[in-house]
């Protein structure tokens, strides 16, 4: 395969594996890329990059407007609350507008699923879809996923096969579980949900999953622990007892990482309740690597954009050729 062959990136269904693990392998080089003094290549000289969030967004929203940066993009970045949006301009007018200003990629956040959907088939820009609603949130999909090969040294072998992933939490309004459980299934992992019933509905189970709701009888079983955000501004009615009760039964606590075998990996995409579902302590723990899920979005979101911009495939190619593609635009 030459690069990707798409014009945007919506969702984890619409990507083969091929694809999955050519923008895995391709983000470990630029990855490499941050251990430079200078973190900048010019692969984008001359595309303009806009980041179009229409909800709030701290990691997502600045590992995106640093991969355009270090690719050396323009980059323009839009929020609702600063935008004509305030003044009421429709979703297809602000897309007219940036179809007008001939802006290359559009990275989207927006509360609406399937908003980045609806964008795509109105501009030309390539769309990348940064979480829209309870539906999808691929690329946090794919640097979790390669945070977990990467660590574990899967990277060159491409699977996640043989390993258990419990995904604990708000799973019924979360997009980063609905991508994350295509992307692990994908890859060949066995993935559980864990939670209160509330917030693990057992249509879940559609999605070829084990659903425990038990912590303490699942931990100990598990290679990774991806723990979710309680979602306290989309809780709609009495979904929880109290987040004192979610503490004492789900949180990944001091005592309960000691259950936990020798080799887990504890994860959360953030922004993190400290002390609702993880303890401080665990957190501190090396064996989590939420700094390290961090880091490797932005080598990620990279080479998203570069292949999006039709990047041959970096790990075919020796170091010479490497340093040609970095150094031309
Ligand atoms: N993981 C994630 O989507 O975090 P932000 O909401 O801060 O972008």
């Amino acid at each position: 395969m030459n690069s990707l062959k798409r014009k945007d990136l919506l969702d984890i269904q619409s990507l083969s594996i091929e694809e999955i693990l050519l923008i895995c392998r391709s983000a470990k080089y630029f990855k490499d890329i941050f251990t430079r003094s200078v973190k900048s290549v010019p692969i984008l000289r001359g595309k303009t990059v806009c980041t179009l969030f229409y909800e709030p967004s701290t990691r997502t929203r600045l590992s995106f407007e640093l991969a355009a940066k270090r690719l050396s993009a323009d980059l323009i970045n839009f929020s609702v609350s600063t935008s004509s949006v305030v003044k009421g301009e429709s979703l297809i007018d602000t897309v007219h507008t940036l179809e007008a200003m001939k802006v290359d990629y559009i990275v989207m956040r927006h509360a609406a699923s399937m908003a980045p959907h609806f964008l795509s088939r109105n501009i030309n820009a390539s769309v990348i879809n940064a979480g829209d609603g309870f539906h999808a949130h691929p690329t946090q999909a794919l640097l979790d996923a390669y945070s977990i090969m990467e660590h574990l040294g899967r990277l060159e072998a491409g699977t996640l096969e043989g390993l258990s992933i419990g995904i604990i939490g708000d799973i019924k309004h979360s997009r980063v579980a609905r991508s994350d459980i295509e992307i692990f299934k994908r890859l060949g992992a066995a993935v559980t949900l864990c939670g209160p019933p509330t917030l693990v509905p057992d249509t879940f189970a559609l999605y070829d999953v084990d659903i425990s709701y038990n912590l303490d009888d699942l931990l100990p079983d598990l290679d990774v622990v991806n723990l979710l955000r309680i979602q306290k501004e989309r809780q709609k009615g009495s979904l929880l007892p109290s987040l004192r009760e979610y503490h004492r039964q789900f949180a990944l606590t001091v005592e309960r990482f000691r259950a936990c075998h020798d080799d887990v990996i504890v994860m959360h995409p953030g922004p993190v309740n400290r002390g609702i579902e993880i303890d401080d302590a665990v957190m501190n723990s090396p064996k989590a690597i939420i700094n390290e899920q961090v880091t490797n979005g932005v080598a990620v979101r990279m080479a998203l954009f570069y292949l999006l911009a039709g990047g041959a495939p970096l790990e075919e190619m020796n170091e010479e050729q490497r340093g040609t593609i970095e150094n031309s635009n």
